[in-house]
C-alpha cells in the first residue's frame, strides 16, 4: 500500500484553510480597526489547523472531494477554536503570554481587545455557516453541531471544570470529563461537519463522530504530555505550565508512561471507528497516528 505523507497532506489543507480565512476576513466590512487587527493577528498566526483539516478529510472520505461546504465548516471550526485559545490565554484563565509562537492576543493588544476579538470570532463562525452553506438544512445541522460542541455542555463545560479543578486532587473520572469536553468534542464536531458537508448517511456520521471523539481525547493527552516533555520554543506556547498551575492532566494523574499507553489506546480505538470505510480511510488513520507522534 502507498505510504501516506500525512505532514504534507496537513500542510496542503492548512494552506487551503488559511486562504479561506484570509478571503473571508478581507470581505468583512464594518469592523473597527483595532478589533480587525486583533482578529487578523490571532487568525493569521501559524496554528496547525488540525480541526479544519479533519473537516476537509472526513468530507473527502465520504464524497471523494472536500467541497465548498466543508471549506466553510473548516473555517468556522478554526474561528471557534482560535477564539477558545484567545480566551484560554487570558490572565483570568490560564494566564499565558505566548501562543502560536507569538505574544498572546492580550499581550499584543490588551485584555479588553482580546476578550472582544474572541467574542467576534465565536460569532463570526456562525455567521459564515448561516451565509455560505449551500442548503438551509445543512446550515442548521452544522450550526447545531458546532454550538453543542463549543457550548456550555461542551468545550465551555470542560474549560469551567479545568479551572475549578486547579490545585486540587482529582480522579480519573473528572480528568476524562474535562478532556472530553474541553477538547474532544471540538474534534468530534469537526468530523461531523465534514460528514454533513458530504451528505453522509447515518452510519457514516456515527462512525466519524466516534472517530473524532477518540481522536480528540488522544490529542489532549498528547498536549498534556508535550507540556511536560517539550520546550516553549518548539511548542510556540509556554511549556511546563500545567504542573505549575496544578492542572488536572494525564501525566499528573497517571505519569508519563501510562499516559502514552492510554493515548495509544485512544488512537487504536479511533482507527477502529473507521473500519466501515475500509482502505479509503488510510489518510485519516495516518492522521490519527500523527496526533500522538507530533512534536508540537
Ligand atoms: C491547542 O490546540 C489547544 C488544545 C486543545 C490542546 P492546538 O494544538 O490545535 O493549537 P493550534 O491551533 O495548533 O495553535
Ligand atoms: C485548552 O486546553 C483547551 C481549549 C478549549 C482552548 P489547554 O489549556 O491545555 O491548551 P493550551 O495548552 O493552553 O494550548
Ligand atoms: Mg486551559
Ligand atoms: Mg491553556
Ligand atoms: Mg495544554
Amino acid at each position: 500500500m502507498l505510504k501516506i505523507d500525512i505532514k504534507n497532506v496537513l500542510a496542503e489543507k492548512a494552506e487551503l484553510v488559511n486562504e479561506k480565512l484570509e478571503s473571508l476576513l478581507a470581505q468583512w466590512t464594518g469592523i473597527p480597526k483595532r478589533l480587525a487587527d486583533a482578529i487578523k493577528y490571532v487568525l493569521a498566526a501559524p496554528g496547525k489547523r488540525i480541526r479544519a483539516a479533519l473537516v476537509l478529510l472526513t468530507c473527502e472520505l465520504v464524497c471523494d472531494e472536500a467541497n465548498q461546504d466543508a471549506l466553510t465548516g473548516a473555517a468556522a471550526i478554526e474561528m471557534m477554536h482560535t477564539y477558545s485559545l484567545v480566551h484560554d490565554d487570558l490572565p483570568a484563565m490560564d494566564d499565558d503570554d505566548f501562543r502560536r509562537g507569538r505574544p498572546s492576543c492580550h499581550k499584543a493588544f490588551d485584555e479588553a481587545t482580546a476578550i472582544l476579538a474572541g467574542d467576534a470570532l465565536l460569532t463570526m463562525a456562525f455567521e459564515i455557516i448561516a451565509k455560505n452553506i449551500s442548503s438551509p438544512q445543512k446550515a442548521v445541522e452544522m450550526a447545531q453541531t458546532l454550538a453543542q460542541a463549543a457550548g456550555p455542555a461542551g468545550m465551555i463545560a470542560g474549560q469551567m471544570d479545568d479551572i475549578i479543578a486547579e490545585n486540587s486532587k482529582q480522579n480519573a473520572h473528572k480528568l476524562e470529563f474535562i478532556h472530553i469536553n474541553k477538547t474532544a468534542k471540538m474534534f468530534q464536531a469537526s468530523a461531523c461537519l465534514g460528514a454533513i458537508a458530504a451528505c453522509a448517511n447515518k452510519e457514516q456520521k456515527e462512525s466519524l463522530s466516534q472517530f473524532g471523539l477518540n481522536l480528540g481525547l488522544a490529542f489532549q493527552v498528547a498536549d498534556d504530555i508535550l507540556d511536560v516533555v517539550s520546550d516553549t520554543k518548539t511548542l510556540g506556547k509556554t511549556a511546563g505550565k500545567d504542573a505549575v498551575q496544578g492542572k488536572t492532566t494525564y501525566p499528573a494523574i497517571f505519569g508519563l508512561d501510562e499516559s502514552r499507553k492510554k493515548a495509544q489506546k485512544m488512537v487504536l480505538a479511533a482507527v477502529d471507528n473507521l473500519s466501515t470505510f475500509g482502505d479509503k480511510a488510510q489518510v485519516l488513520k495516518s492522521l490519527a497516528y500523527e496526533i500522538i507522534d507530533r512534536t508540537k
